[in-house]
């Protein structure tokens, strides 16, 4: 279960007896290496207490919509986007009537409506609730609305009674939410991502940079290998380990981004530029540390290679996405730069919010038309941007 490994995975509980599996489903997930935030309806605390949920997913259970003290943590909002997945394990009858019906009358049922994460049911429910007209309607709408359906199993019930009702075995829901960021999508392909910022030095101890964080490359990548790609990282200095998988060839400069991508582009199918490459490079870089003397320093600046636009100059070239990271006139300049790039696809979004944001609000744009993403964090914004990719291969 490699690709539940950092994770963020909102487990809600509802009020069944099978609440008692949610221990060992989250032992299940904090093993994998995910990270678990645990949300509780009140019926659910008659099943299994939340000091045992906080004990095991290590973070504070979360109970009440109106808890003035989680709220200045983190707000609902907040834990909605937070989420790569939210798993409800497990899911009674009537939170799938609620659900079904889109209340908001508790944390759990408001979070999975705002939250633009996949989500998961594990229902578990006496086998005649299961089987009753309203249940299946109900699991009907649900599952037209892309949630995604896990058992229930059949067997002996809590009360007595044997038929499908029984919530899926911990090990096989932890299962089948792996498999969910595993989707063979991207299998035998060749995806190649440039991230973070370049350094253009001025002298042996001063360089010229920005802000980006590389939060959305490597996303991408960790995404990427999760759908069965091998996939290629070229990166700039960034504080972040190497995603699973993934291989990972650290640069410096924007020149040094230019040889390996064209070095790593030879058999790629996909180049995604990501990178916030230095647009200018001083022309020289001086050998000892430039010494304060007049009041003014003029240091002349070069351009930098367009690095993405090399690639898709290219006679033999990948399907070619690029990133713009516009200040105003997002749709407008994003299209400018798809055209004047040659690009097959670009993700255009606000340069003040997304830069060191875990969350990005971006616009897709290709020469069909455009489509806006909702606000989510980066992980779940690199599955929907890959989906796009993928569609755009095949
Ligand atoms: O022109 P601008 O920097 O806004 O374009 C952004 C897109 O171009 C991104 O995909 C970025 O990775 C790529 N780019 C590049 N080489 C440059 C500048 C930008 O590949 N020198």
């Amino acid at each position: 279960m490699l690709s539940l490994s950092n994770k963020r995975i909102l487990l809600g509980i509802t009020g069944g007896i099978a609440a008692y599996k949610c221990a060992e489903l989250t032992r299940l997930f904090t093993k994998a290496g995910a990270d678990v935030r645990v949300v509780m309806t009140k019926a659910s605390t008659e099943f299994v207490t939340p000091l045992t949920m906080q004990a095991l997913s290590g973070n504070r259970v979360q109970l009440d919509l109106l808890d003035a003290e989680a709220e200045a943590g983190m707000g609902h909002i907040e834990l909605a986007r937070w989420a790569d997945l939210i798993l409800v394990a497990p899911t009674t009858a009537d939170a799938m009537a609620r659900l079904a019906n889109g209340h908001a009358n508790d944390l759990l049922t408001t979070l999975v409506l705002a939250a633009p994460a996949t989500v998961a049911l594990a229902p578990a429910m006496n086998q005649g609730m299961w089987a009753d007209q309203s249940t299946q309607a109900n699991l009907a709408t649900l599952q037209q609305r892309g949630f995604h359906i896990f058992g229930p199993a059949a067997g002996e019930q809590a009360c007595g009674d044997i038929g499908l009702g029984r919530m899926l075995e911990p090990l096989e829901i932890a299962k089948a939410c792996a498999a969910l960021f595993e989707t063979g999508k991207l299998a035998g392909k060749h995806v190649v991502i440039t991230g973070g910022p370049t350094r253009e030095a001025l002298d042996p101890v001063r360089f010229l940079t920005n802000h980006s964080s590389g939060k959305m490359a490597y996303a991408l990548a960790q995404e990427a290998y999760s759908a069965g790609a091998k996939v290629t990282l070229i990166s700039g200095p960034v504080n972040l380990p190497k995603p699973d998988g993934v291989i990972r060839i650290d640069v410096t400069t924007a020149s040094e981004m230019l040889a390996a991508s064209l070095q790593a582009v030879d058999d790629a199918d996909i180049f995604i530029g990501v990178a916030a490459v230095a647009d200018y490079r001083p022309a020289t870089v001086e050998t000892t540390k430039i010494k304060k003397k007049s009041d003014q320093l003029e240091i002349l600046l070069i351009r930098n290679p367009d690095i993405i636009s090399e690639v898709s100059k290219l006679p033999k070239r990948p399907l070619v996405v690029g990133f713009a990271a516009e200040t105003e006139n997002i749709l407008e300049n994003g299209t400018a730069k798809l055209e004047k790039k040659n690009l097959d696809l670009l993700f255009a979004n606000n340069a003040v919010e997304t830069f060191n944001n875990d969350n990005i609000t971006v616009t897709a744009i290709s020469k069909q038309g455009s489509q806006e993403f909702p606000t989510s964090n980066k992980n779940v914004a690199a599955r929907r941007m890959l989906s796009l990719i993928s569609d755009r291969l095949n």
